[in-house]
């Protein structure tokens, strides 16, 4: 089987190259700034609409994931005609050309697909996003779903795991790099979320795609947990001076984008596959355990 992930250079798209490599799939990978050196893996930028049907009709893919985007929540908010570009018509290049090809369509979604008015969100629950990077994942979600291409929408939340040099950080390396060297860090206590352990998630998408699974996913962790508790965990799992740890309320950080709480049920992924996603401890554990070998 051919497998096309775009964004493999990218945090989530780096662990799902990793990991499906060990699979007996025939993977290839796109990268844009970051380059990537197999022989499987292109240069490409989704928004060239020209550049992405040459690759599609070179590879000839069964199962594309799509995890490219303008992940960074603000820059979508100042810079809405790049996260346009990006977010929006580049993921219509890639449903035209997937349509063209029959091939199955992954798409990497997000917990701001959601307004955060209800306690807690299952998947067919109506979206109602208030970013901007939300909004352009919600025009997404609907142009698949519309396009009747078989595919998964897999909404995700604060994704942690080991990083590459040159991709963004998370909150727990951000936690662990800066009480490490002893500096304090100020964690927000009225944010809340649901942290996913990137190999955990990888785990699911690679159970969904053995079981032929379509339609919408919350694969996220299953504790839902405040910031500064998390950072608190963080602390006990890493021997950290919890002591370093600064409690803010986010309205300090004066950030564009306004934030809401949305607390994503994983019970269908338990109920269907029959696998509880990690909690918080868990997935901090497996971390320890992967720079352990
Ligand atoms: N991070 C989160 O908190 C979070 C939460 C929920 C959902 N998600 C979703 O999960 C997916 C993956 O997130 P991530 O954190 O792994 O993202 P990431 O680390 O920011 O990686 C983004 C990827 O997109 C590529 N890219 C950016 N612009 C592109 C363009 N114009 N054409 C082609 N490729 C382009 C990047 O390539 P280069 O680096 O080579 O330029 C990189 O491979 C995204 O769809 C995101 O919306 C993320």
């Amino acid at each position: 089987m051919k497998i096309l992930i775009i964004g493999g250079s990218g945090v989530i798209g780096t662990k799902i190259r990793n990991i499906l490599q060990k699979d007996k799939v025939e993977l290839f990978s796109t990268y844009m700034k970051h380059k990537l050196d197999s022989k499987n893996d292109f240069f490409l930028d989704i928004r060239e609409k020209d550049k992405v049907e040459k690759l599609f009709l070179k590879i000839q893919p069964e199962i594309i994931i799509h995890t490219s985007a303008i992940t960074n929540i603000d820059l979508c908010e100042d810079d809405k005609k790049l996260a346009d570009s990006v977010n929006i018509k580049g993921t219509e290049n890639i449903i035209k050309l997937s349509e063209k090809l029959n091939s199955k369509l992954i798409f990497i979604s997000t917990s701001f697909v959601f307004d955060g008015k209800q306690s807690s969100y299952n998947e067919t629950d109506l979206t109602n996003p208030t970013t901007y990077y939300g909004k352009t994942k919600e025009v997404c979600e609907k142009k698949i779903i519309d396009s009747k291409l078989d595919h998964l929408i897999l909404r995700t939340d604060q994704p942690y795991c080991w990083i590459e040099p040159w991709q963004h950080t998370n909150s727990v390396l951000r936690i662990i790099n800066t009480l490490k060297v002893k500096k304090n860090h100020k964690e927000i206590i009225d944010w809340y979320n649901s942290p996913t352990y990137v190999p955990d998630f990888v785990q699911i998408t690679q159970k969904l795609i053995d079981k032929n699974k379509s339609g919408i996913y919350h694969v996220v962790g299953s504790e839902y947990i405040s910031r500064f508790e998390w950072a608190e965990k963080i602390c006990e799992n890493f021997d950290l001076d919890q002591n370093l740890l600064i409690p803010i309320k986010s309205d300090e950080l004066r950030l564009s984008a306004k934030r809401v709480n949305v607390n994503l049920s994983n019970k269908k992924i338990f109920n269907e596959l029959g696998i509880k996603m990690m909690g918080i401890n868990d997935g901090m554990k497996a971390m320890i355990k992967e720079k352990m070998f």
